[in-house]
């Protein structure tokens, strides 16, 4: 067939511009005479989603029945790389059975606020979890020969004005918050398209963004697949496809080719851009078409691995000696979710499950286990039902209730207005968990709910949203057949207020000012020492855990060597169990502007009782760089570092300082506002300002003794390091001309 250089070179304009837009909603446009197939895109992620009827990309309409898997809200708690390649390989196996050519995911925008709509499609407010765990998922489905299209790039953390709002990023925060997971997923994983999303950013739309499409993404990370639109994204498209915005999904009926034809027709637009945004999108194809075959879909199978997944994922909050249950124990399943979970998030990645297991039908057989209806979705506090759940709950040995946000209270295309779980369910948990210390809640909920009565229960197990094998893995978590080992990929506040974004989300309907800036998630609570009801990686087991020997290759080196870090952990308890090492970096050196800790390695291992591993993580310079925007690079500033090895980022059990030396000079321009302060510290001009602190000194003590009381050696140094150079003026008699002169000689001199 050739190579897509080669067939694109065999077609007509028109053509080129035609292959350039969806045939319809899901297709791509076939080539018959030179053997192009239309092949088929489809969302996900979170399993299969596609549509042969009435396509609509919102979740309207059903798609074939396929496998609910967990979404990302409830894998990312796995902490597990392996889980997310096994995951991405079982839905590349059924894109391949459906013959769909690229699965539109994974979601990984980040968290900035538990408000957005679609947290739920997403994996974590930090961004190097999230870049680890899209990239297994990328890697599991592209090792299919599936294509992947990582999304929404960028900076798309809301859906209030989704399709306009501008999100107003610092250069720094979009450096080292909101771009690192796309730069970890294609520099480590090359997906064969990307999803740019419908936003602005500061002021352009992603669909547009020059630099962002091609600059960074392919000229710094070298991107090599084909960028496509999110669905209506594009605004201009001549702009777009010069901007690098390949692909336009969905169809837009012809108007836009027929704009790029005469485009080149005119001259706006140099036809060799549409000939590399056609190869791009003909190279994808037939990498497809050369490496399909086809495979049978065993759904049941699946159906297993999804439960898999939930049960690896879901977050042990609080045992306080009620988990696990037994069979022997007389146990109340209270709630509408017992019944019918919610197991799945609204709009573009909802699957049509062909089979959903609830908890009340998973428990048959294995517990003594009796239901209480409780509440009603969507409905007000119903005494009667309250008063059911209460009396079964006082005369059970532990109550369980199943509760979480209906589906009306996030779904994409809206953000959340609080984080409040009903109020129905809220009332119903304090009043069961009055009559029942042991009381147990179950949550079902795509992103972060306040727990008013997390003091008055003696569990809390976090499903989030688990796909449709939920009731299975409920019950093998809550009766201890599988030990949880999830850990939080969010930070759980104890009100929406206290959010790092809450001043500025969702702006103002043309503009959302990023203000926080790197203060994201558990960079924030940590930095202001804020008490938090779970914090960021938080997750227990039915087992304990004991770290030891922490050991660091080196305790000084350059900021270009690699650092091995080794510690050993234990299982102390007596049960088989999962520990997530997570690694934090907490910076000493300059750190006022900087978060206290950030993740920068995880791993989860699996350990028997009494059992004993040692568990290494590699730290490169990007551990602890930060985005210096003088030098347009990562940048590790000289000084002190200590590796932390946490529970969570609140529960740090061992430490080790570190200091590393920087390998880059920061550029030094000297102007009149340059501190005195400044010039001491650069060895180039430090003479030169001694040399003036002296004529300085000499102007307030002429006489060479210094009797102010009032100014101490101490303010007098102080004064002087914060002194700007035009403000030594009037003591060392030099005009303003003058000492234009003299930092024109110093900046040539440095
Ligand atoms: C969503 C995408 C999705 C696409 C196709 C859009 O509305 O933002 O995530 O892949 O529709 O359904």
């Amino acid at each position: 067939m050739g190579t897509g250089k080669e067939i694109c070179s065999k077609m007509t304009l028109e053509e080129k511009a035609g292959l350039c837009s969806g045939a319809d909603f899901w297709h791509l446009k076939g080539l018959e005479r030179l053997g192009i197939p239309s092949v088929m895109v489809s969302d996900g992620p979170h399993g299969l989603r596609k549509q042969d009827m009435v396509a609509d990309h919102l979740g309207i309409n059903d798609s074939i029945p396929a496998v609910c898997f967990p979404a990302a809200c409830c894998t990312a708690g796995s902490f597990d790389r392996e889980l997310l390649k096994q995951m991405g390989k079982v839905i590349g196996e059924e894109c391949l059975a459906e013959e769909v050519s690229v699965i539109l995911g994974p979601g990984m925008n980040i968290k900035r606020s538990p408000l957005c709509g679609r947290n739920f499609e997403y994996f974590s407010e930090d961004p190097y979890l999230t870049g680890e765990l899209a990239k297994a998922f990328v890697q599991g489905a592209q090792g299919c020969g599936v294509a992947t299209s990582p999304k929404h790039f960028a900076v798309n953390n809301q859906e209030a004005w989704r399709m306009s709002i501008s999100a107003e990023v610092d250069e720094q925060t979009l450096r080292e918050i909101y771009l690192p997971a796309f730069e970890t997923v294609v520099k480590e994983a090359q997906p064969k398209t990307i999803m740019a999303s419908y936003n602005r950013i500061n002021g352009v739309y992603a669909s547009e963004h020059h630099r962002l499409l091609t600059e960074i993404l392919r000229d710094e990370w070298g991107f090599d697949g084909y960028v496509m639109s999110d669905w209506g994204a594009v605004d201009r498209r001549v702009e777009a496809l010069k901007a690098g915005l390949d692909l336009e999904m969905p169809s837009s009926n012809g108007i836009n080719d027929a704009e790029i034809v005469q485009a080149v027709k005119d001259g706006r637009l140099e036809e060799a851009v549409l000939d590399q945004a056609v190869e791009r999108i003909l190279t994808v194809i037939l990498d497809y078409t050369s490496r399909y075959q086809a495979v049978v879909w065993d759904k049941e199978k699946d159906h297993a691995e999804a439960r898999r997944i939930a049960e690896e994922s879901a977050v042990l909050l609080k045992n306080e000696g009620v988990l696990p249950l037994n069979s022997q124990q007389k146990i109340a399943f209270i709630g509408e979710f017992a019944k019918a979970p919610r197991f799945q998030g609204g709009g573009s990645s909802h699957i049509n499950a062909f089979k959903v297991s609830n908890a009340l039908d998973a428990v048959s057989g294995l517990g003594n286990v009796h239901f209480a209806q409780g509440y009603r979705l969507e409905e007000g506090t119903e005494e009667q039902l309250i008063a059911e759940a209460v009396t079964l709950a006082a005369n059970s040995d532990v109550a369980v209730v199943f509760a979480g946000l209906p589906e009306s209270y996030e779904s994409e295309g809206y953000d959340r207005q609080h984080i409040d779980l009903p109020s129905n369910q809220n009332a119903l948990i304090e009043a069961v968990a009055a009559a029942n210390p042991k009381t147990v809640v179950v949550l079902h909920n795509g992103s972060v709910v306040a727990m008013p009565w997390a003091n008055q229960v003696a569990g809390i197990l976090e499903m989030y949203l688990a796909g449709q094998a939920i009731g299975e893995a409920t019950v093998n978590l809550l009766y201890g057949k599988v030990n949880p080992s999830g850990r939080l990929a969010e930070t759980f506040p104890y009100q929406l207020e206290d959010n790092p974004s809450h001043l500025n989300f969702p702006g103002d309907g043309d503009k959302v000012q990023y203000k926080e800036g790197l203060f994201v998630g558990y960079r924030y609570y940590d930095k202001k020492k804020m008490d938090v009801q779970f914090p960021f990686g938080y997750g227990l087991s039915y087992t304990t855990f004991s770290y030891q020997d922490l050991k660091v290759s080196h305790t000084t080196c350059q900021d270009t060597d690699q650092v091995e870090v080794s510690v050993r952990v234990t299982n102390s308890g007596n049960r088989a169990g999962k520990e997530v090492i997570q690694l934090y970096v907490n910076r000493q050196v300059d750190s006022s502007l900087r978060p206290v800790r950030e993740l920068k390695g995880f791993e989860k291992i699996a350990l028997g009782p009494g059992e004993s591993k040692e568990v290494t993580f590699t730290l490169t310079k990007r551990s602890f760089a930060e985005y210096n925007t003088l030098l347009e690079d990562w940048y590790v500033p000289s000084g002190d570092y200590v590796i932390e090895i946490g529970k969570d980022s609140r529960t740090i059990v061992l430490s080790q300082n570190i200091s590393v030396k920087s390998s880059q000079v920061l550029p030094f321009v000297i102007h009149r506002n340059t501190t005195l302060g400044e010039l001491m510290e650069n060895p180039k001009t430090r003479a030169w300002t001694e040399g003036l602190k002296r004529k300085i000194d000499a102007f307030f003590h002429p006489d060479g003794v210094d009797q102010d009381d009032a100014v101490s050696d101490d303010i007098g140094d102080s004064i002087f390091k914060n002194m700007p150079l035009r403000g030594v003026l009037p003591f060392v008699e030099m005009t303003s001309d003058e000492l234009d002169d003299v930092i024109k000689e110093l900046n040539e001199q440095i």
